[in-house]
């Protein structure tokens, strides 16, 4: 990469107004966004790993081994009933898009969108506007599910009822009786080939990554931010500081050695002293975004998208 390229990625500080900057001086043309949960917490949606309020704290009634065995393949063909029993208040539905998932429509509507890539299953970012091309859905969706046993399709319409009753559901197709499954991906089980696809393609391209709403928890998807070129800014915008880089010191024979973490490419530096981009914008990321979107100038566009789905 030449210096005139690292130059024209470079943020003039690692702030809000850097980023925004970045933005409006139309520097940032190929942008790919990483979300997660909290995106639509703000749509009264729960996240899964805040305590106290995320899925896995109200899994207790359960008594499940890990609160993660709820969305776990070998654990759900033994036992789906804890699944079933919640998946009628995970389903689709009457939530709205909240203003990072209009953030993300606009950045489309502009041609600054590479790709969203999402942890999420709510479908908000496709009723917020963002084309099936532009979305990599990475664990999966809710719009057609699966039996078990004999593969048969169904698609949300023709079963969302049943899945609102709390039982197993169980397939119709031929006495078949396996049980179905939405096609949200459990852990034990592949991300859809677009997710490899995509990530191969979109990372190394892009000028900006933005990460909202996620805990950085959960591979492969934690492992797209190793993808883009060594000088694009990584911005988290997030309650919590996650993905942080932070060396081991060891001592040997009295000499201090520093040990890199695992993954080191994935993580994000932050506070390091070799940081030249990365960026952490904390506190609520509906907030942060309106204030980003209106150093940039878009308020206007933010509000009209709101206003129209209200
Ligand atoms: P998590 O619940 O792990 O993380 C959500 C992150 O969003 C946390 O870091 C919160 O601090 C942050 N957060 C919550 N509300 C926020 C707000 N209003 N503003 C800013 N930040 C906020 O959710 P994910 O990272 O999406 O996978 O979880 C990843 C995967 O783990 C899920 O897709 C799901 C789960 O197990 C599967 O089911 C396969």
């Amino acid at each position: 990469m030449s210096e005139e390229q690292k130059a024209n990625h470079s943020l003039k500080s690692l702030d809000i107004n850097g980023v925004a900057e970045y933005i409006k001086s139309g520097r940032a043309k190929k942008i790919v966004l990483m979300t997660g949960a909290g995106i639509s917490c703000g749509a009264g949606i729960p996240d899964f790993r805040s305590i106290g309020t995320g899925l896995y704290s109200q899994l207790e009634k359960y008594h499940l081994p890990e609160p993660t065995d709820v969305f776990t393949l070998t654990y759900f063909d033994k036992n789906p009933e804890p699944f079933f029993d919640l998946v009628g208040s995970l389903l689709p539905g009457t939530a709205k898009p909240t203003a990072v998932h209009y953030f993300a429509k606009i950045l489309f509507d502009k041609g600054l969108l590479v790709r969203q890539f999402t942890q999420n299953i709510d479908g908000l970012e496709r009723a917020a506007g963002i084309p099936p091309d532009h979305l990599v859905e990475c664990h999966g969706n809710f719009f057609t599910a699966h039996c078990r046993k004999c593969n048969a399709e169904y698609s949300l319409d023709s079963i969302r009822q049943e899945l609102t009753t709390g039982n197993v559901l169980h397939c119709k197709k031929d006495q078949c009786d396996g049980v179905v499954k939405p096609d949200i991906v459990f852990f034990g089980e592949n991300l859809p080939p677009s997710f490899r696809e995509r990530s191969r393609e979109d990372l190394p391209k892009a000028d900006l990554l933005i990460i909202m709403g996620t805990s950085l928890k959960v591979y492969p998807f934690a492992g797209l931010t190793s993808l883009v070129q060594e000088d694009v800014p990584r911005v988290l915008i997030n309650k919590d500081k996650v993905a942080v880089y932070k060396e081991e010191i060891e001592v040997i024979d009295g000499v201090e050695y520093k040990i890199q973490p695992k993954n080191p490419r994935a993580l994000l530096k932050y506070d390091h002293p070799s940081n030249t981009r990365d960026v952490f914008l904390g506190g609520d990321c509906q907030e942060t975004v309106k204030q980003l979107v209106e150093l940039i100038g878009w308020k206007s566009e933010l509000d009209a998208l709101i206003n129209s789905s209200e």
